[in-house]
């Protein structure tokens, strides 16, 4: 079956980026010209993903505000001529019926986010992406684990090589053999110690996933930090389904802690087409 629905999981607090995220979902911080949402929404939209389901919660409205119609906003683009900027923002809109907005009451971790939207997604597989990770790639990452899938099809979860000093901070994977950019997993361990660690290889923000993980995330129980965690049932769904791991070519950004979210403004503007070289004269002068 093909992969036509992604889950964007929005419901989490942003504590690592307050005070910006008191009143503006960490989501909705700007990189460059557009909100970080709008990257991954795009990214989902280029692997032909037809729908998605964002799980929300309590003052995340902005979001739904920025994928609707914003009609006073347009019509004063429309009647100035303002036609390229009308562009854009027309292109942020997301189709009727292509989006759906489901509440997480309470922050109660990822895999419970990812559990609210059950009754949307129904009995196929489906993608997951964590709408704080951007990652930088052409193909875009989810884009290439498609193309995998179609090949292996089950469960397959995007991965990125850290420094070994660095695995104790990440979920991380225990490979068991090796095709190329695939691998067959045989396990994975949320933030091992170095010395423990089965591989470098983090899990990155985005996944494809069969149905049957939400019967396991319905009565999971609380794990790391007292939260219901995905890694948790996912680890349980890999004893009945094969699962492997997709190193993608391309540049991830951790948009949820302040230095990921600097990096990702830096590299985003320097590959922007209109800022891109006053932003290297401008991160030139700051250097030197
Ligand atoms: P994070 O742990 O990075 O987000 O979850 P957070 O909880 O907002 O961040 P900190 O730790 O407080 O700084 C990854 C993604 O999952 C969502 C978050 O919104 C984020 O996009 N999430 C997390 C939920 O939707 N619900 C939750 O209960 C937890």
């Amino acid at each position: 079956m093909p992969i036509r629905k992604a889950v964007l999981p929005v419901a989490g607090f942003g504590t690592r980026v307050l005070p910006a995220t008191k009143v503006v979902p960490k989501e909705m911080l700007p990189v460059v010209d557009r909100p970080a949402i709008q990257y991954v929404v795009d990214e989902a939209l280029a692997a032909g993903i037809e729908h998605i389901v964002f799980v929300t919660g309590r003052n995340k409205g902005a979001i739904e505000d920025y994928f609707d119609h914003s009609y006073e906003l347009e019509e004063a683009l429309k009647a100035k001529n303002k036609t390229a900027i009308l562009e854009d923002v027309e292109k942020a809109r997301l189709p009727a019926g292509a989006a759906s907005f489901v509440r997480q009451q309470s922050a109660q971790g990822l895999g419970h986010a990812i559990w609210c939207a059950r009754d949307i997604v129904g009995s196929e597989p489906f993608a997951v992406l964590l709408p704080d990770v951007l990652v930088k790639a052409a193909p875009s990452c989810l884009a290439q684990m498609v193309s995998a899938y179609d090949q292996v099809g089950g469960n397959i979860v995007a991965v990125d090589a850290v420094p070994e000093d660095r695995v104790s901070s990440y979920g991380v994977i225990a490979p068991k053999s090796r095709d190329g950019r695939l691998i067959e997993m045989s396990g994975m361990v949320e933030k091992p110690a170095q010395a423990d660690a089965p591989s470098n290889l983090k899990i990155t923000g985005r996944y494809i996933l069969q149905p049957e993980i939400f019967d396991l995330l319905e009565d999971q129980d609380p794990g790391a930090g007292g939260e219901i965690q995905l890694t948790d049932s996912m680890a349980r769904l890999m004893e009945s389904q094969s699962f492997h791991a997709y190193e993608y070519e391309g540049q991830d950004y951790d948009c949820g802690s302040k230095i990921g979210y600097f990096d990702a403004v830096l590299a985003y503007a320097l590959a922007n087409d209109e800022i891109g070289e006053e932003a290297k004269a401008l991160v030139r002068a700051a250097a030197s």
